[in-house]
């Protein structure tokens, strides 16, 4: 006849043996999940750094034209002459934004007078001092915003990454 005394030490050490396991593995999970969040927010594009402009030389409130992050995407740089969330330079106020529409493709150009992109070809209004954000018009997507960076030291700017899609592409770098 089994002894019950020894059937409950038995029980004991191998349900705190399967504890021990179940801990080491919620452990071990725990531990692997702040890299595996960290992989998912990181971009997996290799975004070029090109110079955009001397911060001090760039006219306010007029488009600076510049191609980022290839030849064939043409995008504007503006001073907007007072401060803009997300704006570098002196005095935080330079963005920069592609000037492809995001409904189908056409140029935007710059209206000083009212400090938005427009569109041409179907009216699509964009908000530089608000992440290019789409006003009104046919476009449903944000124009894409440059990332900048600024270099106080030479007083330089440069075009770093992109936060958007751009028209007419699967990917921003290929
Ligand atoms: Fe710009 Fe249609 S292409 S609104």
């Amino acid at each position: 006849m089994e002894n019950p005394k020894l059937s409950r030490r038995i029980f004991m050490m191998t349900s705190g043996g399967s504890a021990a396991a179940l801990a080491t593995t919620h452990l071990g999970t725990a531990h692997a999940a702040p890299s595996s969040a960290a992989g998912a927010g990181a971009t997996t594009l290799n975004y070029p750094r090109r110079a955009v402009g001397k911060a001090r030389a760039m006219p306010v409130n007029e488009a600076v034209t510049f191609n980022y992050p290839d030849a064939s995407s043409m995008c504007y740089a503006i001073r907007m002459g007072a401060p803009v969330p997300g704006g570098v330079g002196p005095d935080k106020d330079i963005v920069a934004y592609s000037a492809m529409c995001t409904h189908m493709g056409c140029p935007v150009t710059y209206d000083g007078g009212t400090k938005t992109f427009k569109c041409g070809c179907h009216f699509s209004v964009f908000d530089p001092e608000n992440s290019g954000q789409m006003v009104c018009g046919q476009a449903t997507e944000d124009l894409p915003r440059i990332l900048l960076e600024y270099d106080a030291r030479t007083d330089s700017v440069q075009a770093v990454a992109i936060n958007g899609l751009l028209y007419g592409r699967q990917s921003n770098v290929l």
